[in-house]
Formats: structure tokens, sequence, C-alpha cells
């Protein structure tokens, strides 16, 4: 793989993993980043990077769902590979307005596979970034694994699960050279604050509520960032083509655990100037309509199969996210205004 098209790279996990590669990998070519620059695309997640890598880094500002700018970029930069995290990711604006999701996850998928069909003799892989979500919804017990039926619940995790099928449509049909994956929760640097925990550190940090859904009991699987990265090169580079892999932290934990860890770790790293415990800050609000109760990912494929492990524990990453948002106030105060305020005013007034 010489050139490799990475979607969305300006957002969360696409600007950690275009660091990952770049910074990190055995991967020498060149990455091309396509991304459309919504409210969740920051440029500022990738600061010093054309600098640092002029010939193995291009931005394209573009629209997945734009066919000529997509057919346009897989011509001009001989793409032979494909690894696609571009996507409207936010369950909660899912539910009030699902038709960007819709949009920009299937019919951008869709444009992306068509390119990818007419680049056919070139192309090596088509590797898709897909979530744990499309299964729906576990009990007190059970994990997902790459055979569990799809049962989504939002607007989000339906129109991930509608390009989930795509993309293995043109694999069967048109015997388009793909791998999948299915990941739980990521955290850690530049996410954008609307998810949980970016949202409690920078909420606690001010004082601010810290709004808990329901009772706080929903389940997710935590997995730092980095280690999703590590985890789809190695299944871009070594996965079986035509498989998907499910990718997850082993580590569950209840919502409001994982926002009394984040209110201790502040209390004792940054004390509030008036030594008030962060704790008291914490809110319950009215649940997120069709709220998943809990996801647990059995990854043993990935770890028998391609020897992957995660680096990080809960316990060392949050301590690590925390302190590069504590590190990090510029980044922060720039994600902070414009469209994130208006968001954050609209959901909680
Ligand atoms: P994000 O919301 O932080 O970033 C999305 C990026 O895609 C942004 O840079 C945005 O500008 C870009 N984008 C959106 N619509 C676009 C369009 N039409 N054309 C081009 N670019 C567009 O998302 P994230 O959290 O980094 O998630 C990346 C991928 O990983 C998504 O496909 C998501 O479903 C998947 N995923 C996320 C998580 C998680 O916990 N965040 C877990 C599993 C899977
Ligand atoms: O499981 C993977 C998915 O994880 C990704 O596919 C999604 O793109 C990503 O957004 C994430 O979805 P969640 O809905 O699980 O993430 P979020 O950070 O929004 O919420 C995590 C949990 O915390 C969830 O149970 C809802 C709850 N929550 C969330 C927010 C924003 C709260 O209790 N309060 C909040 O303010």
């Amino acid at each position: 793989m010489k050139n490799i098209l990475v979607t969305g790279g300006c957002g969360f996990i696409g600007a950690n993993f275009i660091r990952y590669m770049l910074e990190e990998s055995n991967f020498s070519g060149r990455i091309i980043n396509m991304d459309k620059l919504t409210y969740a695309g920051n440029p500022d997640n990738l600061a010093g990077i054309e600098a640092a890598y002029p010939d193995r880094y291009v931005f394209v500002h573009a629209d997945i769902c734009d066919s000529d700018a997509v057919f346009k970029v897989f011509r001009e930069y001989s793409i032979d590979a494909v690894c696609h995290f571009a996507a409207e990711t936010h369950v909660d604006r899912s539910i009030l307005g699902p038709q960007d999701f819709i949009q920009t996850n299937v019919m951008g998928t869709f444009i992306l596979l068509e390119a990818a069909r007419n680049h056919h003799n070139q192309l090596e892989l088509f590797h898709h970034v897909s979530t744990d979500e499309v299964y729906g919804t576990l009990g007190m017990e059970g994990f997902f694994t790459e055979t569990t039926p799809y049962q989504p619940s939002s607007p989000y995790s339906a129109s991930k699960a509608a390009s989930d099928h795509l993309v293995r449509a043109y694999a069967i049909t048109y015997g388009l050279p793909i791998t999948l994956s299915n990941c739980s929760n990521n955290y850690g640097p530049y996410q954008f604050p609307e998810k949980l925990i970016p949202l409690m550190v920078m909420n606690a940090l001010e004082g601010k509520p810290l709004p808990v859904y329901g009772v706080g009991k929903n389940v997710r699987d935590w997995l730092y960032v980095r280690d999703h990265c590590s985890a789809v090169w190695a299944i871009m580079s070594r996965g079986k083509r035509g498989e998907t892999y499910n990718i997850g932290g082993r580590c569950e934990k209840a919502n409001i655990e994982v926002v009394e860890m984040i209110c201790d770790l502040l209390d004792r790293i940054r004390p509030d100037a008036g030594n008030a415990c962060r704790r008291d800050l914490v809110t319950f609000v009215k649940d997120r309509p069709g709220h998943d109760l809990r996801y647990a990912i059995d990854c043993s494929k990935l770890e028998k199969e391609l020897g992957w492990r995660p680096e990080e524990s809960f316990e060392t990453g949050i301590k690590k996210t925390i302190e590069w948002y504590l590190d990090n106030p510029d980044w922060v105060e720039r994600v902070r205004s414009g469209a994130y305020m208006e968001w954050i005013e609209r959901q909680y007034g």
C-alpha cells in the first residue's frame, strides 16, 4: 500500500490514526486525507503534520458524497487503499436529526465504494471502520462476536449497519478486497467534547453540572484511541481479505463509574480552588430514547489471528486523556467556541 485514502482524518479517531501511521507505524507510503470539515472535523487535530511530512501527507477538503471529487482523488493520487472513517457519529444528534447520518454514512459510503469499484484493478484494500452499536444492546451477560446478528437501535447505528452491509455486498458481488472492523467506545486526545468523557472533563473543570443519563447504569466497553488505531492497521496490513474483526478493550464500565473516576482524578491532579468535591456536580437527567443498556466486545478473533493487544488499561488511558486536556488549553478553548457551544446550549439549556 503506497497511497492510502483516509476519509474523516480531521475527526477524533481519523486524526489519531494519521498521527499513528506517520509517527509510529511501519507504513512508509503517503496518506491522502479527505475531510469535509463538519463541526466535528478540526484541522487543529493534525497541527504540525503537513510541515513534518510534506511528501507523505496531503489534505483534500471535500465531501465523500461529492462523486466527482471522490473519483478525482482516486485518479489523481493513485489510491491503492482506503481507510474509511468519515461519518456523522453522535447518537444524540442522530435522534434529533437523522438526515445527515443517512446522507454521509449511507450515501457517502456508497459513493466511495463506487469509486473503489471503478478503480478496481489498482485497489488493494477498502477498510471500513464501523461500530459495535450495529449489534444493538446486550443484557447483563454475554458478548458481541463477529457473528452476532445486527439489531441497531438508533438512526446512527442503523446508518452504520447499512454501510456495513453495502461494503460486504460489494465484496461478494464485485469481488472488492475489503476488511471491516466493529469497535467499542473510544476515548483519548482530540475527542470532540459532546461525547461522554471529554464533556465530563470540561464541565467538571468549569464546575458545571455533569449530566448522567437515566441512573448511570448503562455499560460501555472503553478502548484508548491509539489501541483502536493499532488494531485498524493490524487488520489492514495483516487481516484476511473479506473478513470482519471486532475491536474492544475488555473494559466494561457503567457510565456513573466512569464519571466518578474522572471526578476523583481531577480532584487529585487539579483540585478545585474552593476544595469542592466534583462528584457533587453529578446530575441525573432524562434518559436517551432507545438507550442501549450494555456493550461488550469479544475480540478474541483479532487477538488470536493477528496477535493484537491493547496497550492501555482504563486506569492508564483515562489519566493520559485527562492530562492531555489539561495540557492543551488552546485546543480546548478553540473547540469550545461556535458550533460546540450552540449544541450544548440546545441540549442542556
Ligand atoms: P468524529 O465525529 O470525531 O469525526 C468524523 C470526521 O468525519 C470529521 O472530521 C468530519 O469532518 C468528517 N466527515 C463527516 N461527514 C463527512 C463527509 N460527508 N465527507 C467527508 N468528511 C466527513 O468521528 P470519530 O469518533 O473519529 O469516528 C470515526 C469513525 O469511527 C466513524 O465511522 C465512527 O462510526 C467509527 N467509530 C467511532 C467510535 C467512537 O467511539 N468514537 C467507536 C467505534 C467506531
Ligand atoms: O460504541 C461505539 C460508539 O460509541 C460509536 O460508534 C459512536 O460514534 C460514539 O459516539 C459512541 O457512542 P455512545 O452513544 O456510546 O457515546 P457517548 O459518549 O455519546 O455516550 C457514552 C455513554 O454515556 C452512553 O451510555 C450515553 C451516556 N451519556 C452520554 C452523554 C454525552 C451520558 O450519560 N451523559 C452525556 O452527557
